[in-house]
C-alpha cells in the first residue's frame, strides 16, 4: 500500500514537471508570427517623415508578420517641420546628390542576412539618407528588400528608387521591391507570402 502510494506521488510530480515545462515554454515563447523567417536574421530599417507615418505603418505591419528587428533612422539634422521647407531640403540634397547623417546609425547591421529598406518616394526617387545608409555598409551577400509608397503612387518614381538603392547597396542581392498603399496590408502580405517570408 505504501508503495502504492509511493509511485502515485511520483508520478503526479512527474506530471507537475511536465506542466510547468510546457507553461514555462508558451510564457518564453508566445505564439510568434507564422513566418518561415526563424532561420533569417532581418533587419526592417526605415525613414519616414511626415506626420501620417505611411512607412513607418509598413513597417511596422512588416515587422510583425516577419517578427524582425525594427530601425528607424533618424536624420541628423531633423528636417524642417514645415512640407514647402522640407521640400526645399529634400531638393537640394537629391540634386547635389548628398548624404545627411544619420543619428542612430548602428556600428555594424552584419548580423542580419535579410534587410527591408522603406522610404516615402521623395522628389521621383528614394530620400538621399536612404543612400547614407546602404553606403554605410558591405552588404555582400545580404538580401535587401525596399518598399516605399507615395502621393502619387508613380511607378516610375518608384523605379528610379530602386535604382538609386541599387547602386547604394553595392554586392547586396537587391529583391523586387514592393510599391504599394501603406494600408494595402493584403499587398504587403502577397508580398512576403511570395518573397518566402509568410506561409
Ligand atoms: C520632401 C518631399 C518630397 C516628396 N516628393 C514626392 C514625389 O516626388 N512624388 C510623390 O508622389 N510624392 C512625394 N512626396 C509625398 C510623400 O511621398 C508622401 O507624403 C508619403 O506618403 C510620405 O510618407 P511618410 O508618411 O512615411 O513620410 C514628397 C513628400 C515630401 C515631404
Amino acid at each position: 500500500m505504501k508503495r502504492k502510494k509511493g509511485l502515485i506521488a511520483v508520478i503526479a510530480v512527474i506530471v507537475m514537471l511536465v506542466f510547468a515545462f510546457i507553461g514555462y515554454n508558451i510564457y518564453r515563447y508566445p505564439a510568434m508570427p507564422k513566418n518561415l523567417t526563424d532561420e533569417r536574421r532581418t533587419l526592417i530599417v526605415y525613414f519616414s517623415w511626415s506626420t501620417s507615418g505611411n512607412t513607418e505603418k509598413m513597417a511596422a505591419y512588416i515587422q510583425e508578420q516577419t517578427g524582425g528587428d525594427l530601425l528607424e533612422l533618424e536624420p541628423l539634422n531633423p528636417y524642417p517641420t514645415d512640407y514647402e521647407e522640407c521640400g526645399d531640403v529634400a531638393l537640394a540634397e537629391r540634386d547635389e546628390n548628398a548624404r545627411p547623417e544619420i543619428a542612430n546609425l548602428p556600428d555594424s547591421i552584419s548580423e542580419y542576412d535579410t534587410v527591408f529598406v522603406g522610404y516615402p518616394i521623395w522628389w521621383h526617387t528614394a530620400p538621399m539618407i536612404i543612400g547614407t545608409f546602404l553606403e554605410n555598409y558591405d552588404l555582400s551577400g545580404t538580401n535587401v528588400y525596399p518598399f516605399a509608397q507615395s502621393a502619387s503612387m508613380d511607378t516610375e518614381q518608384f523605379e528610379n528608387s530602386m535604382e538609386f538603392v541599387r547602386e547604394s547597396a553595392a554586392g547586396a542581392n537587391v529583391h523586387d521591391g514592393l510599391f504599394t498603399e501603406s494600408s494595402d496590408t493584403e499587398g504587403i502580405l502577397d508580398y512576403l507570402t511570395e518573397n518566402g517570408f509568410v506561409e
